[in-house]
């Protein structure tokens, strides 16, 4: 058997052994994105190191703990910290955890990130639901030997985000009356950010924001069939004609503050799931 697909299927046995089962939903929380646990209630926890064949966290903003919860009757898989590209670990090992929950009855992927706003009507702060992507990171996840068990070769990507699922959410921040807006995001490796005429080429080829994230999962996500939708919350504005400089602290500070209007808003959606 294909050495992959041996491991999702340990990696799933063993969660289910821990109790992880039930989900339809997981969620993964981007950086500085993490008090939607808070508004939950946790039945099992387990930090990433203990499960097998999982990536380890290494980048100290992401606490790396896997997390099955509760919202009502809902129960849902909760990803604290992500793997990303630029900490070193190989595009099949970032979207690992995508496809054990697959394996573990998972039907919809929820994702958060922190990303640079370019499109000049966004404001730090801003929430922005992902109607498409670029991907400009290199190695793809689905590069190499292909198992048809894992899902097509060549997947489809004329809609990466569940267009029913994104109605949710645009439906779900008006209830709320939380500003969301739509935008499309271009997923560059990092980890330094981009030059002023990055940003500028970024723009220009119809970016409206830019993170080091989320795509790989999401290709992923649409190779194995999972629903998937995705916000970013806007931690810095890229204008290339009067460019601050950033700092990451910086980042996650403006992430935490916008973070508790993110977790209502998944909160929500995910009740009417
Ligand atoms: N560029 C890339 N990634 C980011 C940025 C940015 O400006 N802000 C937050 N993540």
């Amino acid at each position: 058997m294909n050495q992959i697909i041996e491991k999702i299927a340990e990696t799933a046995g063993f969660l289910e052994e821990k109790g992880f089962t039930g989900a339809s939903t997981a969620i993964v929380l981007g950086t500085g994105l993490g008090t939607f646990i808070d508004r939950v209630e946790v039945l099992r926890q387990i930090p990433y190191n203990d499960i097998p064949h999982f990536p380890v966290s290494t980048v100290e903003s992401h606490k790396g703990k896997l997390s099955l919860a509760k919202i009502n009757d809902k129960k849902i898989l909760i990803m604290q910290g992500r793997f990303h590209y630029y900490e070193g670990y190989s595009m099949q090992q970032i979207t690992f955890p995508v496809r054990v929950f697959k394996k573990l009855g998972v039907t919809s992927l929820l994702l958060s990130n922190a990303a640079g706003g370019m499109n000049p009507e966004y404001k730090k702060g801003d929430l922005v639901l992902l109607t498409d992507h670029i991907n400009l990171q290199p190695e793809n996840p689905l590069r190499g030997v292909h198992d048809a068990a894992l899902g097509p070769r060549f997947p489809n990507m004329s809609e990466p985000y569940d267009i029913r699922l994104n109605k949710l959410f645009i439906k779900t921040a008006l209830e709320l009356s939380v500003p969301l807006k739509q935008g499309i995001y271009v997923a560059v490796p990092g980890p330094n950010l981009e030059t002023r005429a990055e940003y500028r080429f970024l723009r220009v080829i119809g970016a409206d924001m830019v993170g080091m994230s989320t795509v790989p999962e999401v290709i992923v996500a649409n190779q194995i069939g999972l629903q998937c939708a995705a916000v970013s919350v806007i931690t810095d504005e890229c204008d290339p004609d009067n460019l601050q400089p950033v700092k990451i602290e910086e980042i996650i500070s403006v992430a935490a503050k916008a973070d508790q209007k993110l977790s209502t808003v998944f909160k929500m959606v995910i009740e009417q799931l």
